[in-house]
């Protein structure tokens, strides 16, 4: 077992799905957390996520691009887990700025400000496999070509190549996970366009029935939240030496069709009905199909592997959910609620402090 015995590590994004995930089995390991994340409305942000850990943790509320500001809890972090960012493709094509802000000029900054106060760092980031757009072949390796479908998966690419390009020139020391969907306990069940997963969780847990768009045979592979969260933490402290291109594809343990999906989570949130719908218009340009992850890359190198079935963090996510659910949703009426200005000609705005 790696040791995180007393040592300094920063999270940004903290307070995310997750970030407070990784924080809290930090924090069990023996680690001194701190955490960046001004809960960035919209985003998956939720104090209640810490809530095991708030009296232990460092809690930094800015946002990475004003990394100058909190440049001494830079210096002193041994390790980075770099986990900022707005994760709806959705939103990224209603508010593609604000994508922009968040996923790349942000990380852009960020990352200038740790090449100077802490050179040579490790840093583990959250990669996406939206980046790789519709698949070509399954399951997919680091190989396949990078066509995103949305800003998103552009603005996530550009993030991924500042990282890799800063640690080929020596100034950090980076590794990109490449996450395929993640789901488990504190996902932001309360915010809406937050992927099938949230909105299939929020439906089972209050009780509605599902919708599948198209025929449901479109391939995910789902990875509960510990075993990313394994692989966060196997990324950060490994001597071995990463693929020339430092990105690692990380999935599931199963590949599952959303109707198998949307079947499972009905029958265990109590037989609720599931029924197929057309595809909603605004989603058929940014849907990518069906996807699998080839993880032997991460696998091979690093020994890790999803430890959890589907059912099994299927199971402890529900449960965790019947106990918390009112962090998340308003009982009386569980609507989710983006955060976001209706017409968001409005940008998300940094607060910057020039290096
Ligand atoms: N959840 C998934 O299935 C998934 C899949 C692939 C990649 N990822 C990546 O993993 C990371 C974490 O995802 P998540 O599901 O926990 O999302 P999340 O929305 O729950 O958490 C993201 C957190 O980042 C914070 N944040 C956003 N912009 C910030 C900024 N500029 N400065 C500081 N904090 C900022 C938000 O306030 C939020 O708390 C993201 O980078 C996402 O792209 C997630």
């Amino acid at each position: 077992m790696i040791s995180y015995q007393n040592l300094p590590v920063l999270i940004t994004g903290g307070a995310g799905f997750i970030g407070s995930n990784l924080a809290i089995r930090l924090v069990e390991l023996g680690a001194r957390v701190t955490i960046v994340d001004p809960v960035v409305a919209g985003c998956g942000g939720n104090p209640s996520n810490l809530a095991p850990v708030r009296n232990t943790i460092t809690w930094i509320d800015r946002d990475i691009s004003d990394a100058a500001r909190f440049a001494s809890a830079i210096r002193e972090a041994k390790l980075i887990f770099n986990l900022a960012g707005e994760i709806s493709h959705i939103h990224s094509m209603e508010f593609p700025e604000r994508d922009l802000l968040i996923n790349t000029v942000s990380q852009l900054r960020f990352l200038q400000v740790c090449a100077k106060e802490n050179p040579g760092v490790r840093i583990v980031y959250a990669g996406t496999r939206q980046v790789y757009g519709k698949p070509d072949y399954l399951p997919m390796d680091e190989a396949h070509p990078i066509r995103p479908v949305d800003f998103n998966g552009v603005h996530k690419y550009a993030a991924n190549m500042y990282h890799t390009m800063l640690s080929r020139s020596g100034h950090l020391d980076a590794v990109v996970l490449r996450l395929t969907n993640v789901y488990g306990p504190r996902m932001a069940l309360q915010i809406p366009c937050q992927g099938f997963l949230s909105t299939f969780l929020r439906l089972t847990i209050t009780g509605q029935g599902l919708q599948v768009f198209g025929d449901g045979k479109q391939l995910r592979d789902p990875l509960f939240v510990d075993d990313a969260v394994d692989a966060f933490l196997q990324a950060a402290k490994s001597k071995i030496r990463f693929r020339e291109d430092r990105t690692y594809n990380i999935g599931g343990p199963q590949s599952l069709s959303l109707l198998e999906i949307a079947q499972t989570m009905a029958r265990m949130g109590g037989n609720l009905p599931v029924t197929l719908r057309e595809f909603p218009a605004d989603r058929v340009s940014i849907d990518i199909g069906s996807y699998s992850t080839d993880s032997s890359a991460f696998r091979d190198s690093f020994g890790w592997r999803p430890r959890h079935s589907f059912e099994d963090g299927l199971a402890t996510t529900l449960a965790y959910y019947r106990s918390n659910l009112h962090h998340y949703l308003d009982p009386n009426n569980p609507q989710p609620h983006c955060g976001l200005p209706e017409h968001l000609g409005i940008q998300h705005r940094l607060t910057y402090t020039a290096v």
